[in-house]
């Protein structure tokens, strides 16, 4: 065995996976993350100019950092100029400052332990760069000073959740619906297929809808509290989040079949009141704003789109894919993604892909039916990997890390 070889005790591993909508954190071998909270932080900023107190340290000469509000409670609480921002961009980090500051509160709030004890696991994206790689690599190895680190593409851990080593994996999140074949626990970049029609998308089209029927989202108590302008666009915005998301989960179904206007309006009515007291019975609504998700070519806000719907989304990666493996990947779509919690969801998907599927071909959709393995089963799949008896050798260990430099994450983690 080479010396270079992580040779530590698994059990205190950490699988870290950040999505554009929450952060899930956790120690490697349990169930479910220790902590999941939103990856929108709080920011202050010093001055309307948008500059940083950082930024303005010269001038003031005094010391004065950037200070971040990270996890709901924190950003509920209105405070003077505070604004929101993700480290997120494209599901890739972007802004590595309050990256930085997203880790020092997990390790600090959640685990109450010293990054130096416990070796890394991190999912990333199956189209991150090769320098925001090196870049993860460098800085956990050399800020936080890590024992191991190891970075999986999300969808190989989704699958593996799944038990599945070889699958198409159909993620719908906030930001992205995603097809991504997966063939022996790797990713086949050729057959990525990206949408932007997901949970952010079912959220405008909601807002859209309250606006229509002239409802204010916000409470009259948060409007009417005296609070300075941007702080209460931000506190606004937040709440009106938290509500819409809920309207999301409680009120939305995919209709079974096509949407029809006269099915439509037979269709059970779901009432739904929102904090402020307006409440309303929600029919037609319900299946037409989950429509777009299928069927693009109808939805609002979305003229003239050559977008793909869910199940096009699947048979395109499918087709970009050898022709020998195609029946691998039909044989096992994991569906996973909060948006794909949405009632009706993962039936009608079924239904399309059963009539777009070669008659060669089983197809076989796999969904669990928890919230919490939809929404987790990337972190899941880590929390399993990370602790198996066998992967203990796939680490970077430190001492590799120091002999091949952050190069070594293009060898070791493919
Ligand atoms: N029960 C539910 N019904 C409908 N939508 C839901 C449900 N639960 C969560 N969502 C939606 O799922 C989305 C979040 O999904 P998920 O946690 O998979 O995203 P993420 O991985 O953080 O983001 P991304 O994959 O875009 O980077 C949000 O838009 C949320 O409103
Ligand atoms: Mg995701």
């Amino acid at each position: 065995m080479s010396g270079g070889v992580y040779g530590g005790d698994e059990v205190g591993a950490l699988v870290f996976d950040m999505g554009s909508y929450s952060v899930r954190a956790g120690y490697a071998g349990e169930d479910c993350p220790k902590a999941d909270f939103p990856t929108v932080i709080g920011v202050t900023l010093d001055r309307e100019d948008g500059s940083t107190l950082m930024e303005t340290d010269g001038e003031k000469g005094k010391q004065s950092a950037t200070t971040y509000y990270i996890d709901t409670n924190q950003l509920r609480v209105p405070r003077e100029s505070m604004e929101v921002m993700s480290p997120l961009k494209n599901g890739m980090i972007e802004d590595w400052d309050s990256f930085q500051a997203i880790l020092d509160h997990t390790y600090k709030m959640h685990f109450k332990s010293e990054p130096s004890l416990h070796p890394v696991l991190m999912s990333e994206a199956s189209w991150n760069t090769r320098a925001k790689r090196e870049k993860l690599t460098e800085l956990m190895f050399e800020h936080y000073n890590i024992p191991a680190f190891f970075l999986c593409k999300s969808a190989v851990l989704s699958a593996f959740a799944n038990g599945r080593s070889t699958g198409l994996v159909l993620d719908s999140g906030s930001t992205h619906t995603t097809a991504i074949p997966v063939h022996d626990g790797y990713v086949l970049q050729q057959g990525i297929v990206k949408s932007p029609l997901a949970g952010d998308f079912m959220s405008m089209q909601c807002r859209e809808l309250f606006q229509e029927l002239g409802v204010e989202i916000v409470p009259p108590y948060v409007i009417a509290s005296k609070v300075r302008s941007t702080q209460c666009v931000t506190r606004e915005w937040l709440i009106m989040c938290t509500v819409i998301q809920d309207f999301q989960a409680s009120v939305l179904q995919v209709s079974d079949s096509p949407y029809d206007e006269q099915v439509a309006a037979q269709m059970p009515t779901v009432h739904y009141e929102l904090p402020n007291g307006y409440n309303c019975d929600f029919g037609a609504e319900r299946l037409k704003i989950p429509e777009g998700l299928l069927d693009p070519s109808n939805a609002k806000g979305l003229s003239g789109n050559t977008m793909l719907g869910v199940g096009h989304v699947v048979t395109t990666s499918v087709g970009m894919c050898d022709i020998d493996i195609r029946p691998g990947l039909y044989g096992s779509v994991v569906v996973t993604g909060g948006n794909t919690l949405i009632q009706g969801f993962t039936d009608r998907l079924n239904r399309e892909l059963s009539q777009k599927t070669p008659p060669s071909m089983r197809l076989k959709l796999i969904a669990n039916n928890t919230t919490v393995e939809r929404r987790f089963s990337a972190w899941i799949g880590g929390s399993i990997l990370a602790s198996l008896g066998t992967f203990q050798q796939m680490w970077i260990s430190k001492q590799e890390y120091e002999e091949g430099g952050k190069q070594c994450v293009d060898r070791k983690c493919p």
